[in-house]
């Protein structure tokens, strides 16, 4: 088999039928492999499937296997094989090595390759591990036409760039049950990610059971938290899959959950509740007292026992020294020991720290703020208030992962996430092999668990091959193609991003109106992180909460206005723009049925004048006129007015493509 090389397949252009445009004729995989030739071919799928692995084999593989074969057979609607044989000659063969890591390990060899013909789909990988991303690659390769199903013919050499890709999940803001872990772990496996960051106390909330200090999670979590045997479920379920789970234990800030039930180990004598807004907190760990080690030690080395992963993520981020500057005790205590500021006191708690871990076997992992003079080496080094911390970090010799601008929460779009390198600008090769990969954050201030799921997915898809595919990989048409059919995929093992919002808007919406409600939502953003003004106790449950981050129309809207010489193309995208202008009517009349229209209408007053706009700009490109000066003013200040801007909660999709339009008039 000779391999296309990959320059060559990631060119191939989305070819423009009559209509709207065509299927690419290029493969479906996402993150897309290091080396993928598609032959054409069809490997048919029916009731003689059988399945085999005929090489080594353990309880992980038997079980990756049996999960990925379930997955087919609900989307065939016949039963296959309940156990895989070693027939080398079966339809689906998995071959294997060996185990690799037994607790899956930053060094792991994740390569597979993959391939399909006529006759045989042939995976083999050196570990379980590797057969694991292997399988979910066979699953996107399944395709249906006149015939029935089939996986296509391809021939796959598949490698990460990065070996750690990681999702951090908030989970302390607001509670997320294990239910929703385990489905994210299940997308995590789908995107080929493999590290779950899990950020597990705040101010707002401690959510793990400690035997050892029960008051931790008894006055700390408002009764949410995981307890011990969950915790060790959620470990071996993504085990199971091949994802590395890091637990975060964020201090000396960010803990005044930790201070409900034991005040001692502040800096001040409290008495402290659960914080409920957000923000930075000044409650902080008191770095002077022997018995704040003491009892760290112990917690740690009891939260050992549960998270086998080398790494620990000790946070870091965000400390506030007001505390530490209104205590005597405390700025006595420096004076004598010549530690002349709070950046040089949280060195300190960072060095005693860093012996605890050591002693418990553990690397640190922490946030960028860490890097001070007098850190101590081993730590990897998160940066995410920028690509400084991680130029700065890898210049030291330290060890470095990206989040910066993989914040999920902030809203952006799937292609501004997945046009950002985890390699920035400027690194020389031995900083840049020092970058250990990248991590997508998930912080809990905006989210449910009923609404987590549609601010991960799909955008984490996109982010995901960014972590995986050579960083050549950076065509936007073709990854938000991808990303329109994986997203769909993805709903196969659980996540809820296509179901919520239908969900939600049934309790403020009739019935009857619903599709029309969803149909706004496709011309419709939530705004980003800041200024929603809402508490741990505030309802999430707005009209922007079930808003998608990044609706598909943008992209769509944007390629039809690129096509807009075309009638066909022309007349499908006016009536996007005829259907803008109907929503302000729609939701005033709705109001006395529905108060939540409410939410709606300030964009819908904006989408209307959008859609008026490009609706005239189309029939000037139709009748082949060119608008009058005061037209080109008018349109341009509607425009200004509209793009990028928040109206309400909501921000406007769309008006990109009205933009562009009237540049092409322009230019006409
Ligand atoms: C952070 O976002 N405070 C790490």
């Amino acid at each position: 088999m000779r391999f296309v090389p990959l320059a060559a397949i990631v060119a191939v252009t989305v070819t423009a039928g009559p209509g709207l445009p065509a299927q690419s004729p290029s493969h479906t995989v996402m993150p897309v492999p290091a080396r993928i030739a598609m032959t054409g071919a069809a490997l048919r799928l029916d009731s003689t499937v059988t399945v085999a692995i005929p090489g080594y084999r353990d309880r992980r593989l038997v079980g990756a296997v049996d999960r990925a074969v379930r997955r087919l057979e609900a989307r065939l609607g016949w039963p296959l094989p309940r156990t895989a044989g070693v027939d080398p000659t079966a339809t689906i063969v998995v071959m294997v090595e060996g185990a690799g890591y037994a607790i899956p390990d930053l060094r792991e060899d994740e390569r597979y390759t993959l391939t399909v013909t006529e006759k045989q789909a042939t995976l083999q990988a050196a570990t379980v591990v590797g057969a694991i991303r292997g399988l979910e690659t066979l699953l996107q390769l399944h395709a249906t036409d006149r015939d029935g199903d089939f996986l296509q013919g391809s021939a796959i050499d598949d490698a990460p760039r990065f070996p750690w890709r990681g999702l951090l999940v908030d989970v302390a803001r607001h509670w997320q049950p294990p239910a929703v872990i385990k489905r994210t772990l299940d997308g995590m496996a789908a995107a080929k990610l493999n590290v779950l960051h899990w950020h597990l106390t705040e101010d707002q909330g401690f959510r793990v059971e400690s035997r050892r200090f029960p008051a931790l999670h008894e006055q700390g979590s408002d009764g949410l938290y995981y307890t011990q045997d969950e915790i060790r479920d959620i470990v071996a379920y993504a085990t199971d899959r091949g994802i590395r789970v890091v637990p975060e234990f964020d201090m000396p800030g960010h803990t005044t959950a930790w201070f409900v039930g034991h005040p001692e180990l502040a800096s001040a004598p409290g008495p402290y509740t659960i914080m409920r807004t957000w923000g930075v907190h000044v409650p902080t760990m008191d770095p002077t007292r022997e018995t704040t080690y003491a009892f760290l030690d112990e917690f740690i080395g009891e939260m050992t026992a549960l998270f086998p992963d080398r790494h620990w993520h000790i946070g870091g981020d965000e400390v506030r020294p007001k505390q530490w500057n209104e205590s005597t005790v405390i700025q006595a205590w420096m004076k004598e020991r010549g530690i002349a500021d709070a950046h040089a006191l949280q060195t300190h708690f960072n060095q005693r720290l860093f012996a605890i871990l050591a002693r418990h076997d553990r690397q640190p992992v922490g946030w960028d703020e860490i890097l001070q003079p007098g850190l101590p080496a081993g730590a990897v080094i998160q940066s995410w208030r920028g690509t400084e911390g991680l130029t700065q970090a890898t210049s030291q010799g330290r060890q470095a992962i990206l989040s910066a601008p993989y914040y999920l929460d902030h809203i952006k779009t799937a292609a501004e996430m997945y046009l950002a390198d985890p390699l920035p600008d400027g690194l020389t090769a031995e900083q840049a092999a020092l970058v250990l990969g990248g991590e997508a954050c998930m912080w809990g201030e905006y989210v449910t668990m009923e609404t987590i799921d549609s601010r991960l997915w799909p955008r984490m898809l996109a982010v995901a091959e960014r972590f995986w595919s050579p960083a050549t990989v950076r065509d936007v048409p073709d990854m938000y193609r991808r990303l329109a059919i994986n997203s769909r995929r993805l709903t196969e093992v659980g996540p809820t991003h296509f179901t919520h919002a239908e969900r939600m808007l049934a309790r403020s919406f009739p019935s009857d109106e619903i599709p029309r409600v969803r149909q706004f939502l496709e011309y419709a953003r939530p705004r980003g992180f800041a200024g929603r003004g809402t508490n741990q106790l505030s309802p999430l449950t707005r009209l922007i909460d079930a808003a998608d981050p990044d609706p598909m129309t943008e992209q769509r809207l944007l390629m039809l206005a690129g096509g807009a010489d075309q009638p066909a193309w022309r007349e499908t995208l006016d009536a996007h723009y005829l259907r803008m202008t109907t929503f302000d009517t729609l939701f005033a009349n709705m109001l006395p049925r529905a108060p939540m229209a409410a939410d709606a209408l300030p964009l819908a007053e904006a989408l209307d004048q959008l859609g008026r706009v490009g609706h005239e700009a189309l029939g000037h490109l139709a009748a082949g006129t060119t608008p009058n000066e005061a037209w080109f003013d008018a349109a341009h200040a509607a425009i200004e007015r509209i793009r990028g801007k928040t109206f309400g909660l909501l921000r406007p999709v769309g008006a990109e493509s009205v933009a562009a339009l009237i540049r092409r008039l322009s230019a006409s």
